[in-house]
């Protein structure tokens, strides 16, 4: 099964996807992260990427949908998979349904933007292993180690900021929002309200998936 987590910055794709995987055993593939990887590497189009990302605009389809093709083509993702963040345009969307073999089942985060702006201004994560905590709502058990690995470092964001919060959202309603009615009008698509607690996420999302 192809499952696609779709929904605002903030909406809780990422920490929902890091459940489903446990429970699934599916991989995860994001795209942000993929982007962030690239983007620290270095160099110039290293550098156009980090721009983009900083911006809160999306990266061009072309090279996103290459990386997607490159990694879908791997063994890894022959019985199914994750997509967190992708497709978030109508080219990427048509794109998908090209390549993939695989039903595909739309996970829809909806979400009111005071929460998600909230969230985003709140999270971090571990500098090793990447977990990801929130200030408010999803602290370390003990303060400043990381529940995961024991690491002792964490990183922010550096497009969690007030200003690009907003741009993300401007660029998520102008490029996403069409994507979602896309998906609407193809089935096998299903809404999330995603302002509950992670806890309540993840059992709407379990109850969601038994359906399918
Ligand atoms: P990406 O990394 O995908 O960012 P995003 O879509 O903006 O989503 P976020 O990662 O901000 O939020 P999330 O929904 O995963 O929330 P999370 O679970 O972390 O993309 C970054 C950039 O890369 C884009 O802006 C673009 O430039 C580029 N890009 C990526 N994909 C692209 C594509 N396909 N095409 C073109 N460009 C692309 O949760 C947020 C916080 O809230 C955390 O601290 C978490 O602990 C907390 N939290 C989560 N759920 C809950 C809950 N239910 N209650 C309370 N707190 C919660």
């Amino acid at each position: 099964m192809i499952i696609v987590l779709i929904g605002p910055p903030g909406s809780g794709k990422g920490t929902q996807a890091g459940i489903l995987v446990e429970k699934l055993g599916l991989p995860h593939l994001s795209t942000g992260d993929m982007l962030r990887k690239i983007s620290a590497q270095g160099g110039a189009e290293a550098e156009k990427l980090a721009r983009c990302i900083s911006e809160g605009k999306l990266v061009p389809s072309g090279l996103i949908n290459d990386i997607v093709r490159k990694v879908l083509s791997s063994n890894e993702c022959s019985s199914g998979y994750l997509l967190d963040g992708y497709p978030r345009s109508i080219v990427q969307a048509k794109f998908l349904a090209k390549i993939a073999q695989q039903d595909i089942k739309v996970l829809y985060f909806k979400a009111d933007e005071q929460v998600i702006i909230k969230r985003i201004l709140g999270r971090f994560s571990c500098k090793n292993c990447e977990k990801i905590y929130n200030e408010h709502y999803d602290k370390p058990k003990i303060e400043g180690v990381c529940d995961q690995c024991g690491h002792k470092e964490f990183v922010y964001r550096k497009d969690d900021n007030k200003e690009t919060i907003i741009k993300r959202i401007k660029e998520y309603k102008k490029s996403t929002y069409p994507v979602i009615k896309y998906y609407k009008d193809h089935g096998g698509f299903f809404g999330i309200d995603a302002n509950q607690s992670k806890e309540e996420v993840a059992l709407e999302v379990d109850r969601v998936l038994k359906r399918v």
